[in-house]
């Protein structure tokens, strides 16, 4: 008889500080990887610095609108530029170290001699670009000197869980505003987050809150589970919100099919998305170690609500228990990847078993690795 079940990554793969580095390498720093709000740089001058793989980069507004972005290193003897996670400048960026400054476009605009200088070339002394686009109102940023297709990775992520691109679309994302941030550290590998976000066996135990608003979910099927498959709210359910009362002003430009439901995206490797009719709940990943990961979550609303000071504390609290209580079962399993126990991983189950092609999807990614 074959079995149901099948195996998980083993242990170590969650805790090798190797296995980090290499996922840094392989994965971080060659996809395209969500780095920040574009309101977060919504003003010529803005800016913001992330960690992305083993880089800092430093993502800022040039003069002409656009979103650019940097690695976060002067290009005279190498100082971090901008130290804070956020702030603004007039018109450059000027290293605390010797003064070389740089434009919002990065070129080097201005250095102590400068002129007594002709060697130092201004385009190539300026920073290093790092290639940018924005989408869905956030910024995306790919280390690669050869980034792979938005359109397949990025957009092909949510087209392929939602069925078509107007799904995500009607959502209207750039015109919604941040009505709430939290951000989360998470002593948990990376991938922890990722699997537990892809299923929802656990969701009868952990998510009380949850399975009341979308009581399909105790059945442990992930909307993930099928394409183009949004969960419904409960009969009882007035909106997404904690106790299942009223939410927020709904977003008028959603199809009538996608009122009173739910939809999940992962857009690997770093982003999910949580589709609902009045806020979209938009997380990202910033990995830091083997052992630890940040994630930062917005709650988007529209402008007028945000605007009117309406009180977002229901909706918002829905899924921070959400978070929080997938977070404590992630740290839960993070300490046990050591163990002798779990040296060659555990098991999926079959409402689980589309976690083993993001493991596969992760280990065909990573140079081979010798088994311990
Ligand atoms: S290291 Fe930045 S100006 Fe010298
Ligand atoms: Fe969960």
């Amino acid at each position: 008889m074959t079995s149901s079940l099948i195996p998980t990554l083993a242990g170590h793969y969650y805790t090798d500080p190797a296995i980090f580095a290499r996922e840094q390498e392989a994965i971080f720093e060659r996809m395209w990887f969500c780095a920040a709000r574009g309101s977060d740089v919504g003003t010529p001058g803005a800016f913001r610095t992330v960690q992305v793989g083993r880089e800092s980069v430093l993502i800022t507004r040039a003069a002409d609108g656009r979103a650019r972005a940097f690695l976060n290193v002067c290009r005279h003897r190498g100082a971090q530029l901008c130290v804070e996670e956020s702030g603004s400048v007039k018109r450059t960026f000027k290293c605390m170290y010797h003064a070389w400054a740089y434009g919002l476009d990065g070129k080097l605009v201005a250095a102590p001699n400068l002129v007594k200088m002709p060697d130092v070339d201004r385009v190539e002394y300026g920073l290093v670009n790092v290639h940018v686009r924005e989408w869905l109102g956030y910024v995306w940023v790919c280390l690669a000197d050869e980034p792979p297709s938005f359109e397949a990775d990025v957009i092909g992520a949510c087209v392929e869980r939602l069925g078509d691109l107007g799904a995500i679309d009607r959502y209207d994302l750039p015109s919604l505003q941040v009505g709430r941030r939290i951000r989360y550290d998470v002593r948990a590998n990376w991938k922890l987050i990722i699997e537990n976000f892809m299923e929802c066996y656990h969701c009868s135990t952990i998510h009380p809150e949850l399975v009341h608003v979308l009581p399909e979910f105790a059945g442990g099927y992930a909307a993930q589970y099928y394409v183009g498959h949004g969960a419904e709210f409960g009969r009882d359910v007035e909106g997404f919100t904690v106790d299942g009362g009223a939410g927020v002003t709904t977003i008028g430009t959603i199809a009538p099919e996608q009122d009173r439901r739910y939809y999940a995206v992962t857009i690997k490797p770093q982003v999910f998305v949580n589709l609902v009719p009045d806020h979209v709940i938009f997380h990202r990943m910033y990995p830091l170690a083997a052992d630890r990961t940040i994630v930062e979550c917005d709650w988007l609303f529209l402008p007028e609500v945000v605007a009117s000071g309406a009180d977002l504390t229901n909706s918002v609290e829905l899924f921070d228990r959400v978070n929080r209580q997938d977070f404590e079962a992630c740290e839960r399993c993070q300490p046990s990847m050591s163990s002798r126990a779990y040296a060659r991983g555990g098991v999926l189950v079959p409402s689980e078993h589309h976690i083993g092609a993001f493991h596969q999807w992760v280990t065909d990614r990573l140079p081979p690795i010798r088994d311990k």
